[in-house]
C-alpha cells in the first residue's frame, strides 16, 4: 500500500536562519568639515608628548562608527556581568586628566583576537563625529594591513566598563554583528554611558580617585555546520488501516502482528496480544500501534505520532473502544518506545461476551487512524 501525504505542516525548530543584513548599508560615513578644521588647528598647535610605553594618543577620526541609533536601538543589549573581558582589558589610573585634556581619543596597543589585530579606542568625552558628545564612546579598530580590499570580517563585539560598586562589568553589545572591511575599520558605540554618570564617583565607574577599566570581547561567530529540521505531517491520502482477524479463538500464540501498512513515510503494524501482556496478562486483550521492526532510526531520532487506535464494535459503531495516542516513538537504544497502545484494551470477559459486539462470529476488527507523524531531517546527513 502506498500512501503519500499531500501537505506538510512544518513546525520547524532548531534551524536557525541567520540573515546577514549589511551593516554598512545602515551606517553612513560623513565628513564633518567643522570638526575636521578644529582638529587640524589643534594639531598644528603645540602637541603633547606621547606617553612612553605601550600606549599612544591618536588624532582625528571622521567616520561615523556606531550604528544609527534609531535603527538599531532595539538591537543594543546592556547588562552586568562578573566575568572579565576575554579579548582585551584597558585600565586607566588617571582618567580625569584625560577627560580634562584636549585628547579626543585614546587608542590601545594592538591585540590579537579571532585571527586579526585590533585596537580598543576610548573617547573620554565622546566621539562628536558619531553623535557621541557628552557620552563615553568605545570602539575597536581592525588592523587592515592584512585585509584584502574586498575582504569583510563579520564580528561580534561586547564592550566592558568596570563598575566597582557592583563589582561587575557593565557590558554593551549589539545582537547583530559588525562588518569590518578594509575601508570600514572602526565600529563600536558612541553612547556607552553619559560622561556625567561616568564621572560621578558614587556611580562606581571611576574609583580610587581616578581609576577605571574598559574591555572588549572580539569574536568572529561561525555559522552552524550541523542542524536539524523537524516537521509534522497531518494530511494523508489514506490514514486508516483496518485489520480484520477471523478465527480469533484459534489464536493460541502470545503476539500477532497485522500486515505492514504505510502512513506518513513510515511503516507500521498493529500488535495484538489475545491473552494480554504486562498488566493485562490473563485478563485483557492488549493492543498497540508499533513501528515496523525494519524502520530505521537515526541516533537520538524521535517520531511524534498522534493516532486513534480502536476496536470496532460490530453491532453498534458508536460503541467502539478507542485510545487516543499522542506519543513519541524512539529507536532502539534511545528509549526503545517503538510501540504505544494499551495493555488492557478490553477485558477478556467483555471481549468474549459476543453481545458486547467486539467478537462476533469469532471475528475481531482492529483499526487505527493515524492523524500526525513527525519526521526529522539532519544536516549533514
Ligand atoms: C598582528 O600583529 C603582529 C605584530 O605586529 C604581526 O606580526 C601579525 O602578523 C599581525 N597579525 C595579523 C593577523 O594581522
Ligand atoms: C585602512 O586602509 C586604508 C586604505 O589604505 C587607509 O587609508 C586607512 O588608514 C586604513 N585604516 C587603518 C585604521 O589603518
Amino acid at each position: 500500500m502506498t500512501i503519500r501525504y499531500t501537505n506538510t505542516v512544518s513546525a520547524v525548530y532548531l534551524l536557525v536562519c541567520l540573515f546577514f543584513t549589511s551593516a554598512s548599508s545602515r551606517s553612513f560615513i560623513r565628513q564633518y568639515t567643522d570638526d575636521f578644521n578644529t582638529n587640524m588647528q589643534q594639531e598644528s598647535g603645540e602637541r603633547a608628548n606621547p606617553i612612553q610605553g605601550e600606549v599612544h594618543y591618536l588624532h582625528k577620526h571622521q567616520e561615523i562608527s556606531s550604528r544609527n541609533n534609531e535603527l538599531s536601538a532595539s538591537n543594543t543589549v546592556k547588562g552586568l556581568r562578573d566575568r572579565p573581558p576575554s579579548s582585551y582589558s584597558l585600565k586607566m589610573e588617571s582618567f580625569n586628566t584625560l577627560l580634562k585634556s584636549t585628547t579626543e581619543r585614546y587608542e590601545s596597543r594592538p591585540f590579537s583576537a579571532a585571527g586579526y589585530n585590533w585596537t580598543l579606542v576610548v573617547y573620554p568625552n565622546g566621539n562628536k563625529n558619531d553623535n557621541g558628545a557628552g557620552f563615553l564612546s568605545l570602539y575597536v579598530t581592525i588592523d587592515n594591513s592584512t585585509l584584502s580590499p574586498h575582504q569583510e570580517v563579520y564580528v561580534d563585539l561586547r564592550f566592558y566598563v568596570f563598575n566597582r560598586n557592583e563589582k561587575k562589568y557593565f557590558t554593551i553589545q549589539d545582537t547583530d554583528g559588525w562588518r569590518f572591511s578594509f575601508f570600514k575599520t572602526m565600529w563600536g558605540f558612541s553612547q556607552v554611558i553619559p560622561v556625567s554618570t561616568f564621572k560621578e564617583s558614587r556611580n562606581g565607574y571611576l574609583y580610587d580617585g581616578d581609576h577605571c577599566e574598559f574591555g572588549v570581547d572580539v569574536t568572529i561567530p561561525s555559522v552552524f555546520q550541523t542542524s536539524e529540521l523537524f516537521s509534522v505531517a497531518d494530511k494523508f491520502q489514506i490514514s486508516r488501516f483496518t485489520w480484520t482477524i477471523r478465527g480469533f479463538s484459534t489464536l493460541l500464540g502470545d503476539t500477532y502482528y497485522s500486515d505492514v501498512f504505510s502512513v506518513g513515510g513510515r511503516n507500521w503494524n498493529i500488535q495484538v496480544n489475545p491473552s494480554g501482556r504486562a498488566s493485562g496478562e490473563g485478563k485483557a486483550l492488549s493492543m498497540y500501534l508499533i513501528l515496523n521492526a525494519n524502520e530505521k532510526f537515526r541516533p537520538y531520532e524521535k517520531i511524534y505520532v498522534r493516532a486513534k487506535l480502536r476496536l470496532v464494535n460490530q453491532r453498534n459503531r458508536f460503541n467502539n473502544i478507542e485510545r487516543q495516542l499522542d506519543n513519541w516513538f524512539n529507536g532502539p537504544g534511545y528509549g526503545d518506545a517503538f510501540g504505544w497502545g494499551s495493555h488492557e484494551f478490553i477485558s477478556l470477559s467483555d471481549l468474549k461476551d459476543s453481545s458486547k459486539g467486539f467478537l462476533v462470529n469469532d471475528m475481531l476488527v482492529a483499526q487505527v487512524d493515524i492523524e500526525a507523524v513527525s519526521s526529522t531531517k539532519y544536516f549533514p546527513n
